[in-house]
């Protein structure tokens, strides 16, 4: 699966030169109601973006849907897109992940390049091929691995984000943290997001998703280490899931909160010291507060782990660590100890 990286300085140059290296008949360009107001004019005059139709959708996990997808599809089809089309998709996760699947699926697959403008698109959504849209109330129940032609990111979009988008990214960059070694991650856990240094963060992005890269070259289908990748996300994603019936919260979020429930239950089973739990956790709970779940929404979380893509016979499986950076895939837990992990969660 190839998936070029490129950390660029200048997003004209990196854009026309990952451009130019497709061959291509028609050239489109999909933003979403945000990125259409904030990124596209910082890529708008480039010259090789003058040929390309644009492509517009709605902003916000809520229209990763179906109904976005076929608009894309048959935008796609009304603007002439052939199997020799290329689509470049500018924006965060959503954006990355829906143009990626309707790239994947018109015409059996046209090829696409990210331009992520997210902090979460920049160290894990972008990179690694993973594509889909929420479906039947799910988290990117519907997708496929196709990885994007190159993936180019310039830092200067960070300046467009809000600080919840910048801690939601964050949440990803602590999972390539609390996966690779203590340097990392004492790194990530020392940086300020009250008074954000945008020269340094570009610094911390550009080591983050080499750490994803490495992984996703090595198991690009997620067989076997790629699933350390999803530390945090069993847990995270019923969070997630719960949320989004109740009051939606950033995927980061989610993940945060997951990684403190996935902490817990690496120092009950696999032996993670308690001392680096502990300072992860109040990490966590001081930029991410706290997520108002009770015991009576336990049975319904559980129900989201179950349904979690991740299963195999319906045992709910979680990535968990022995220490920093030592990855303990396809670790199970049964329903007693996600109950005592949801206690911590809400006690710890
Ligand atoms: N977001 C996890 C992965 O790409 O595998």
């Amino acid at each position: 699966m190839e998936n070029k990286v490129v950390i660029s300085t200048d997003i004209s140059q990196s854009l026309t030169e990952a451009i130019a290296e497709v061959k291509h008949d028609k050239l489109f360009l999909l933003t979403d109601a945000t990125t259409h107001e904030l990124c596209l004019p910082v890529v708008r005059d480039i010259p090789c973006l003058q040929e390309a139709i644009h492509i517009t959708i709605g902003a916000t996990d809520t229209h990763k849907t179906l109904d976005t997808l076929s608009q894309v599809w048959k935008a796609l089809g009304d603007g002439g897109g052939t199997r020799h089309s290329l689509m470049v998709n500018l924006g965060g996760g959503m954006v990355t992940d829906l143009g990626g699947f309707a790239a994947s699926t018109f015409k059996r697959g046209i090829k696409y390049i990210n331009v992520p403008t997210t902090l979460l698109s920049m160290v894990d959504a972008s990179v690694g091929g993973k594509t889909g849209i929420n479906f039947n109330g799910l988290k990117n129940e519907i997708g496929v691995f196709n990885a994007p032609q190159s993936v180019i990111i310039d830092t200067e979009f960070l300046k467009t984000l809000d600080h919840e988008n910048i801690c939601s990214g964050y949440a990803e960059m602590l999972k390539h943290g609390l996966i690779s070694n203590d340097e990392n991650l004492a790194e990530l856990l020392n940086f300020d997001l009250g008074n954000v240094d945008y020269r340094h963060l570009g610094e911390m992005v550009g080591t983050s998703v080499t750490i994803k890269e490495r992984i996703v070259q090595e198991d690009p289908l997620e067989h076997g280490i790629r699933k350390a990748l999803n530390l945090g996300h069993t847990a995270g994603h019923a969070f997630e899931s719960w949320a989004l019936t109740r009051k939606p919260y950033l995927h980061g979020y989610a993940v945060a909160w997951g990684l403190i429930c996935e902490l817990y239950l690496s120092c009950v089973k696999t032996g993670f010291p308690t001392n680096k739990m502990r300072q992860a956790v109040r990490f966590i709970k001081e930029v991410y507060g706290e997520l108002p779940i009770t015991c009576d929404d336990y049975e319904e979380l559980y129900t989201y782990m179950t349904h979690d893509k991740k299963n195999t016979a319906g045992i709910i499986n979680f990535t968990l660590l022995g220490n920093v950076g030592d990855i303990r895939i396809n670790q199970s837990a049964n329903k007693e100890e996600i109950f005592e992990m949801l206690d911590f969660f809400r006690e710890g």
